[in-house]
C-alpha cells in the first residue's frame, strides 16, 4: 500500500499506509489525523480537507479541475501547492506523498 505522510504546521508527522483508490482525505479520516475534517464527506464544498502538497509531488498530482480551484480560493491561506485532499486519489505513483495541513486546520 502507498505510504502518505500528514505533517502538521507544528512539526508534527504521522506516515500511514493508505489503500489504492482512496482519497487522501479518506485515508486521513480513517487513521485519526487531525487537521482534515472533511465535513462535507468529500463533495468540495467545505475545504476542511486543504493541504499544501510538497513540491516534488505536486506536478505529479493530476490537474485540479476549476470547481476545485474556486473551493481552494475559499480556504484559508491558500497557496501555490494547495490542493483538497478529497479530491487526491492514492495510488502507487503516489507512494511517498507528503502534504501538510495549514495552521488554522491543526
Ligand atoms: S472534504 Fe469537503 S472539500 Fe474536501
Amino acid at each position: 500500500m502507498p505510504k502518505i505522510t500528514y505533517n502538521d504546521d507544528k512539526g508534527n508527522s504521522k506516515t500511514i499506509d493508505v489503500e489504492n483508490g482512496l482519497t487522501v482525505m479518506e485515508g486521513a479520516i480513517q487513521n485519526d489525523i487531525p487537521g482534515i475534517d472533511a465535513d462535507c464527506g468529500g463533495s468540495m464544498a467545505c475545504a476542511t480537507c486543504h493541504v499544501y502538497v510538497e513540491e516534488k509531488w505536486f506536478n505529479k498530482l493530476s490537474k485540479a479541475e476549476d470547481a476545485e480551484v474556486d473551493m481552494i480560493d475559499m480556504a484559508y491561506e491558500p497557496k501555490k501547492n494547495s490542493r483538497l485532499s478529497c479530491q487526491l486519489i492514492v495510488t502507487g505513483e503516489l507512494d511517498g506523498l507528503i502534504v501538510t495541513t495549514p495552521e488554522k486546520q491543526s
